[in-house]
């Protein structure tokens, strides 16, 4: 483990520090609040010991509470007793102080402290808990390893960006129920201990003691709740809500997370989006200062995954990916020739600029396609003397003038192509497009870039499962001018389903549903799920949609994500009170852990551990 090296000030073992009790003492300020215009005050504080200085027979100490930092003094002529106590402070103890604000002498004010101004003369310590020495400082400038924070989450959230964090996602959170309350929305709460509800997540699942061999599953969303609720004619709902996937984790995924979710009745996917506009636009100009444009742009999926390889568009800068498959296909460039062959197809990036990419710049970046699943990547510098690339020769001079066009090419551009099947095509080049980005220093941190990506396919087909499955979810309502491809060309089918998108993360995301039960059974049937096992899953909202379901629709946000990108931050973990790690577990508290065996036997469960599926 880590240890905290600052070094503590001298100070007798911490069993030999009589305590104090709180006695009648309460709180007079917050430790951010004094200023010159309190001198004279008397004041009492609580708080944290940051540090302890000793100076020409002068104690000080840094008195940190949640709010900020005021420096108190001991100064034996005033409290000979207390001056004698306050020896024995070291970081981390909790202590009350009562004393008297003064103007700090001439010189010594800190102007980087709100508090700086003034401090204060103690008259009365109480030491209310002494501390072991924390694993690290508590200050923001931590350089300390994520785990090791975690593991000491309670400590970590003394800090002051934490409690800031906190803080923000405290006002969204009384934001958002105001305004959906103001919106007529009541907010309903839906089960924990339930049914799967599927996002195309793993469920967590627990054991039922009363029903031996039966489980519940922990809500992946409030999905058919909440439709549940519009055929029960709450009409609005919504809930701040916890969801649970168990799925692979990664900097904005965690195994629980929080929706901010909502449904409605009567509604047209432009009514539920300006609503959440307002929203938006609330949690902004409050929590930042920021008027955003309204409404957000709109792009069809398609679009999106032609111009940027991703349902996920970052508009914040402009590399935009470009099919030339038309173009090379007829080169006498093999690789290019064979992907189409093979039914691939050829994009590529012009990067402005970007011809000044040293060698191993490019092939650095080659490598990072592989990542993705691309073979190679084949690139042009467009210097003042001409086309230099390993692949100009290959190229006639038709092919070069028509990417010209095409591209827009300038001297300086770099061109980057991959050729392969476009599913990998299109995903190697979203990922070099945010990377090349960042490289180059494109990406402006203070905007903030939203898009509603919409008419996404209904159904993708699952290459391991060799079925449709759903894109968003199985409950969500086709085009009505696409219905008619259902049985005969399910590919076809865009759906009512809008995502949207903020920075090149997916915010939230939502659709109208399914309302009769003839349209739902004819979308489980393209699903593969026949009749039974329809019933058998989802039985309890087939009879509710036989049973006068109005027409609704709904959406969710990840909270999380939000709060994140509010507060500028680049993991969901800085938000959330007690994270779980890339592998689920809590560091703090040990979750998961080994079971009690008269627990499983209780519940009729075994564990066999050696067994895989
Ligand atoms: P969806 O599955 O798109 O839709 O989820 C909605 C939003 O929840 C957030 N999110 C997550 N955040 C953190 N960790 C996770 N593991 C995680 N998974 C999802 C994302 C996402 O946009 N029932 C539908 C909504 C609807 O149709 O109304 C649903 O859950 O920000
Ligand atoms: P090779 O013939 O494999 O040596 O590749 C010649 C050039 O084409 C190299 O610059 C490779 O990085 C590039 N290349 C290889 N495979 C691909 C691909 N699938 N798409 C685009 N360029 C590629």
């Amino acid at each position: 483990m880590e240890t905290y090296s600052e070094a503590q000030p001298e100070a007798p073992p911490p069993e030999s520090t009589a305590l104090d009790t709180l006695g009648e003492w309460e709180k007079s300020h917050d430790c951010n609040s004094l200023g010159a215009s309190n001198i004279g005050d008397t004041v009492v504080l609580m708080g944290w010991v940051q540090r302890r200085r000793d100076h020409g027979g002068l104690i000080f100490v840094d008195l940190r509470d949640r709010m900020g930092m005021t420096q108190v003094v001991f100064d034996p002529q005033s409290d000979a007793a207390a001056h004698e106590r306050a020896h024995a402070l070291r970081s981390e103890f909790v202590i009350a102080i009562e004393g008297t604000v003064r103007a700090r002498p001439e010189g010594m004010a800190n102007p980087k402290l709100r508090t700086g101004e003034i401090e204060v003369i103690v008259g009365e310590l109480r030491i209310l808990n002494i501390s072991a020495t924390p694993p690290f400082p508590i200050e923001d400038d931590l350089e300390t390893s994520e785990n090791v924070r975690l593991r000491y989450r309670y400590l970590d959230l003394r800090r002051p960006t934490m409690f800031k964090n906190l803080l923000l996602r405290h006002r969204a959170t009384q934001l958002t129920r105001g305004y959906f309350s103001e919106h007529g929305f009541i907010e309903v709460e839906t089960p924990v201990l339930t049914r799967s509800t599927p996002e195309g997540a793993r469920d967590y699942l627990v054991p039922s003691r009363v029903s031996q061999g039966k489980f519940y599953a922990l809500p992946q969303s409030p999905q058919l709740f909440k439709q549940l609720l519009m055929v029960g004619g709450i009409e609005r709902y919504f809930q701040i809500v916890k969801c649970f996937r168990d799925e692979d984790l990664r900097a904005d995924r965690q195994p629980e997370f929080t929706q901010v979710d909502l449904e409605l009745s009567y509604v047209r996917e432009e009514q539920i989006q300006s609503l959440i506009e307002g929203w938006i636009g609330l949690l902004f100009r409050e929590l930042l200062g920021i008027e955003l444009s309204l409404p957000f742009p709109h792009m069809p999926y398609t679009q999106s995954i032609d111009r940027f390889g991703t349902d996920r568009p970052d508009l914040r800068y402009d590399l935009y990916l470009e099919n030339v498959t038309d173009i090379v296909s007829g080169s006498d460039f093999r690789v290019f020739r064979q992907a189409v062959e093979r039914g691939g197809i050829v994009k590529s990036i012009r990067v402005p600029g970007g011809a000044g990419l040293s060698r191993k710049e490019l092939d650095d970046l080659i490598e990072y396609v592989k990542i993705f699943g691309a073979q190679g990547m084949a690139w042009i510098k467009i210097q003042p003397d001409g086309w230099q690339s390993p692949v100009t020769k290959f190229l006639s001079g038709e092919i070069q003038n028509r990417l010209t066009e095409r591209m827009g090419l300038r001297t300086g551009d770099l061109l980057l192509f991959v050729a392969d099947q476009s599913r990998i095509v299109n995903d190697s080049l979203a990922n070099l497009r945010a990377r090349l980005a960042q490289q180059m220093g494109l990406v402006d941190p203070g905007r903030f870039a939203f898009v509603w990506v919409t008419h996404f396919p209904l159904l993708e087909w699952d290459l391991e499962e060799k079925r449709f499955t759903s894109v968003h979810h199985p409950f969500t309502a086709p085009l009505d001018e696409d219905l008619d491809w259902l049985e005969s060309e399910p590919e076809r089918v865009r759906s009512r389903a809008y995502d949207l998108v903020l920075n090149g993360t997916e915010i939230g995301g939502g659709s109208i549903r399914i309302h009769r039960q003839d349209i739902q059974g004819r979308v489980f049937k393209a699903l593969g799920i026949d009749e039974e096992a329809a019933r058998e899953k989802f039985g309890f909202l087939l009879e509710a949609l036989q049973l006068g379901a109005p027409p609704h629709g709904g959406i969710a946000f990840g909270l999380d994500r939000l709060i994140m990108l509010l507060g500028g931050l680049g993991s969901i973990r800085e938000v959330i009170a007690f994270p779980k790690t890339q592998k689920a577990t809590c560091l703090l508290s040990g979750a998961p852990a080994e079971p009690d065996i008269r627990q499983l036997l209780e519940l009729g469960v075994r564990v066999e551990k050696e067994r895989r599926i």
